[in-house]
C-alpha cells in the first residue's frame, strides 16, 4: 500500500489580477515566499474546463510562518484565456458542492482579525467568536475575513487540541480546506484511503454567524474536520438542502486544493487500482524553480482534487 500521502499541500484560488493578490496574500496574510510564479499553457486542464486549452499564470506561495497546524501552501491562479478569471459561482453561500473556504491557523484570532481588518483594510467576514466542537470538547477561535476577490478565508486558532507555538499574534499557514459534499459517510470512507484519518469534529446544525451568508433559507449544516499525520486537513460539509457550487475551474476565490504526494507516479498507480478514475496526468510542468508534477483525480462528488509532487 503506497503511504506517501501527506495531507493537503495547497489550497487553489482564482484571481482576476494577479499583482493586487500577490499584494493581498504576499504582504497581509504573509504568504510571500513565491515558490514559483509561472506563465504558461497547463496540461491536463482541459479535462476540467472543456475548453481547447488553458494559458494562466500560476503563483505557488507559502507561508513565512509554518507550524505543525498550519503548514499549508497556497497556489494563485489566473485564467488568461478570452473572458479571464471565471466569476465565482453564483447564488452559493457556504458548504454547496464545490470548494467554499481555504482556513488559516493563527496565534491569537482577535488580535490577528483586528490587525488584518483595522489596519491592513481587510474585509471582515465574520467577527471573531469562541466556540467548542464536539465529540471531544475542542476550544477554538474562528473568523472570516474576504480575500482579494471576495472568496472566504477562515482564521482559525485550534486553543482546545494544540497549544499553538511561542511567540507573537500570527498567521501562520494553511490548516484546511473546506468543501461541499452530497455524501458525508462516502466523502470519509474515501479521503481515509488518502491519509485522512484523524478525526477532530463533527457538528450538525446551523452555525448561526454564518447566516447572513446565504442568498436563501438558510440549510442546516453537516460538518466535519479530519486532519492527517501530515500537512493540511479537511473540512468536508453537507448541506440540507445542498446544490451544486463548483462552478468553473479557475474560478474567482478558493477552487480546488492538493494532496500532497512523495512519488507521484506510485500515487497515481495506487489510486489506479483501487478504482478512482483520473481526469488528467501526471503532468510535468517546468516552472524554473523546477518541476510541478500533478494529476487530476475524482472524489465522490466528481470534484477534481489534483496529487502533487512538489519538485521546486
Ligand atoms: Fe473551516
Amino acid at each position: 500500500m503506497f503511504s506517501g500521502f501527506r495531507g493537503v499541500d495547497h489550497v487553489g484560488i482564482g484571481v482576476a489580477d494577479m499583482g493586487a493578490a500577490l499584494e493581498f496574500f504576499g504582504q497581509r496574510l504573509g504568504f510571500s515566499d513565491v515558490l514559483f510564479d509561472h506563465t504558461g499553457d497547463l496540461p491536463g486542464i482541459e479535462e476540467l474546463t472543456h475548453r481547447r486549452r488553458t494559458r494562466a499564470r500560476v503563483a505557488m506561495l507559502a507561508s513565512q510562518c509554518p507550524t505543525p497546524l498550519g503548514p499549508g501552501r497556497i497556489k494563485l491562479v489566473q485564467t488568461l484565456e478570452e473572458g479571464g478569471t471565471p466569476a465565482a459561482p453564483p447564488g452559493t453561500g457556504w458548504g454547496e458542492i464545490g470548494i467554499c473556504e481555504v482556513c488559516l491557523h493563527a496565534r491569537d484570532v482577535p488580535q490577528v482579525h483586528k490587525q488584518l481588518v483595522d489596519g491592513l483594510g481587510c474585509t471582515s467576514l465574520m467577527e471573531p467568536v469562541s466556540a467548542t466542537v464536539m465529540p471531544f470538547e475542542i476550544g477554538v477561535e474562528l473568523s472570516y475575513v474576504a480575500d482579494s476577490d471576495g472568496g472566504k478565508v477562515e482564521l482559525i486558532e485550534w486553543t482546545g487540541l494544540w497549544k499553538a507555538l511561542p511567540g507573537e499574534p500570527r498567521l501562520e499557514g494553511v490548516n484546511h480546506v473546506a468543501f461541499g459534499v452530497a455524501d458525508m459517510a462516502a466523502t470519509r470512507e474515501f479521503y481515509g484511503q488518502l491519509g485522512f484519518t484523524h478525526f477532530v469534529f463533527e457538528t450538525d446544525g446551523y452555525f448561526e454567524p454564518m447566516r447572513p451568508w446565504y442568498p436563501r433559507e438558510m440549510p442546516r449544516q453537516h460538518m466535519v474536520l479530519v486532519l492527517p499525520g501530515q500537512g493540511a486537513g479537511i473540512e468536508p460539509v453537507q448541506l440540507h438542502p445542498t446544490l451544486d457550487g463548483r462552478g468553473t475551474w479557475g474560478h474567482a476565490g478558493p477552487m480546488e486544493f492538493a494532496i500532497g504526494v512523495s512519488n507521484l507516479d506510485a500515487a497515481c498507480a495506487e489510486l489506479r487500482s483501487a478504482g478512482i478514475a483520473f481526469h488528467s496526468g501526471p503532468h510535468t510542468v517546468d516552472v524554473g524553480t523546477g518541476e510541478w508534477r500533478y494529476a487530476y483525480f475524482h472524489d465522490p462528488d466528481g470534484l477534481a482534487v489534483s496529487l502533487v509532487e512538489a519538485r521546486f
